[in-house]
């Protein structure tokens, strides 16, 4: 097996790597990300927080791949991968201040992107942040032309796919206990979220 490459990555790495700089903090011990791909972002990012355990995931199909470049990158606090499909599976039975996750939203379907939102507020405490990476919609408008190409692209593929909508994503957060902190503008049309969980409240 070749080892998997996204060019993407490569591309916008240093930009997220400035967010997440600014929005993890050195009180912060464990991060799940979602949707983690060919496992790049968990190579490039983790050295930067060493005093947080680095935990990728992905569905299990992928995780040989991210495997491959764990192997070779060898960083003491990068985790090996769990499999997790959102929709399908909890996150796994640890206490996650951050969860990060690039690029899911607009692959997975809107009822598991609920779902994946819905776990958000039960299983992350107060002041804990959800970081979501992505092309988004605003009052219904595409950011860009290419934005638009691609949402089409997405659906010829998959037709339950496509771009989300930030004030879909921003009402279930908000309705699942969290508060918009930024909304960074990101090269290539893309944004990045930020939202911190709010007092938590037992679900019944
Ligand atoms: C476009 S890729 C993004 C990968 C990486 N985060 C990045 O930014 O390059 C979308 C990823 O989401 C994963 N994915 C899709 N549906 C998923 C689900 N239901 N649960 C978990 N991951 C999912 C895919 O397997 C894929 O790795």
């Amino acid at each position: 097996m070749e080892k998997p490459y996204s060019s993407a990555c490569e591309r916008n790495s240093e930009p997220i790597l400035e967010v997440l700089k600014a929005n993890i903090i050195s009180s912060d011990r464990r991060l799940l990300e979602i949707g983690s791909g060919t496992g790049q972002h968990a190579v490039y990012f983790a050295p930067s927080f060493p005093q947080l355990e680095w935990f990728p995931s992905d569905l299990g199909a992928n995780l040989p791949g991210i495997k491959m470049w764990l192997k070779e990158a060898k960083i003491p606090n990068l985790q090996q991968p769990v499999s997790l499909d959102v929709g399908k599976d909890d996150f796994p039975k640890l206490k996650f201040d951050v969860v990060y996750s690039a690029n899911t939203l607009h692959i997975m379907h809107w009822k598991d992107c609920k779902s994946f939102m819905k776990t958000l507020g039960h299983r992350l405490r107060e002041g804990s942040r959800a970081i979501i990476y992505g092309p988004f919609k605003y009052n219904g408008e595409f950011t860009s032309a290419s934005n638009a190409d691609f949402d089409e692209e997405l659906k010829k593929r998959d037709p339950l796919s496509g771009i989300r909508s930030f004030e879909d994503v921003n009402t279930n957060m908000i309705k699942n206990g969290f508060e918009l902190v930024h909304d960074y503008e990101m090269p290539a049309n893309n944004r990045t979220l930020v939202y911190r969980r709010l007092k938590f409240v037992k679900h019944k």
